[in-house]
């Protein structure tokens, strides 16, 4: 028996070392010392020994099951080194690699001048205003007192989906929305896409951008809409920006001009850019005309108002120094990259 546990100790001692994986391990537990394993069917033989032996193969046979555990013990842990090294080994970073670069996109020219503006009008105490860009003929003309036949009809002339459902011309009818949902004082601008089928070229595009504003309150003057706008044009073209108005003719409003900024490239000395003019137009504006004010439910005889509708494309071309409008439209990156 004595023999017997040795022989068994040196065959686990041999073919623990060559185990290859954990299942080698476990098939080596199993078959040394698992219920029906060699160690156990040894130590079954024991009752068949004499009182004096006994003790002495016990003691043995304890000592060949703990050598056999540690010898499991010690394959088991060099195993799992192993397999840690080839896992090592299999992800190594190689840091000097170059990495992948990803190319992070840029704001498109007309949101940077969208967002700007809505900043200056932020921080004066206006609100953001949205309205839907399929419009009732109704809100487009009729309530801005462009009546059916009246020439701005044919100068904004656009899509209609229905006779009396249009893509609108301007952001203008923004204003009729507001005004008949809020009782002033109201201070609102409203950015948006609007739309004219005019032929595309240089300057011209049939989808385009524009930013309405509208204050009515009691008291609102021209010199309101003129601080406003100069402050407006300040931060937007440089503290030494100075701004004109030239009487106009808008059906809805009364009166009406068309303001000019100081050109932003020569000040005003005349260049490329102002056309030798010294001024740039950016803007339609005017105080609300009764009508309006009285179509949307406003009593003309104690608010007043003032309106204005800018040209983000426009500000934009002249802002960046782009000569042609498709160039914003085209979406090429090397042309958006400069911005
Ligand atoms: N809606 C006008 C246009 O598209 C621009 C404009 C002019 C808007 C005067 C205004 C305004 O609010 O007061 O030509």
């Amino acid at each position: 028996m004595k023999q017997q546990l040795q022989n068994i100790l040196h065959q686990v001692t041999k073919q623990a070392k060559d185990v290859k994986s954990l299942q080698d391990i476990e098939k080596l537990r199993v078959k040394f010392l698992g219920k029906k394993g060699e160690l156990t069917g040894v130590l079954r033989g024991m009752g068949a020994l004499s009182k004096e032996e006994r003790p002495i193969i016990g003691k043995l046979a304890n000592e060949v099951r703990e050598s056999i555990e540690t010898l499991i013990k010690q394959a088991n842990e060099k195993l799992l080194s192993i397999e840690k090294n080839i896992q090592f080994k299999k992800e190594k970073l190689d840091v000097t690699m170059p990495g992948k670069t990803y190319e992070i996109g840029k704001k498109h020219p007309l949101t940077l001048v969208i967002e700007e503006v809505e900043n200056v009008f932020l921080g004066l105490g206006y609100q953001i205003a949205e309205g839907p860009e399929i419009e009732l003929v109704h809100y487009n003309f009729e309530a801005l007192n462009i009546h059916e036949g009246h020439p701005a009809r044919d100068e904004q002339d656009t899509f209609y989906i229905q006779p009396d459902v249009l893509l609108r011309t301007q952001t203008s009818p923004v204003q009729i929305r507001v005004m008949e949902n809020t009782q002033p004082p109201i201070k609102i601008i409203c950015p948006g896409r609007v739309y004219r089928s005019d032929a595309v070229d240089a300057t011209h595009s049939p989808v385009f951008h524009q930013i309405e504003g509208l204050v009515v309150d009691k008291g609102i003057t021209m010199g309101d809409l003129r601080g406003t706008l100069e402050v407006f044009a300040k931060s937007m073209f440089g503290e030494n920006t100075n701004i004109r108005f030239r009487p106009h003719h808008f059906p809805f409003t009364e009166p009406s001009a068309e303001v000019d900024v100081s050109c932003w490239n020569c000040n005003g000395e005349g260049c490329k850019v102002c056309k030798g003019e010294g001024w740039v137009e950016i803007l339609g504006a005017g105080m609300v005309h009764p009508k309006v004010l009285r179509n949307c439910g406003i009593d003309p005889e104690i608010y007043s108002g003032f309106a204005f509708g800018l040209g983000v494309e426009r500000t934009a071309m002249g802002r960046f120094g782009i000569d042609d409008l498709r160039l914003l439209y085209e979406n090429d990156v090397r042309f958006l990259q400069q911005f």
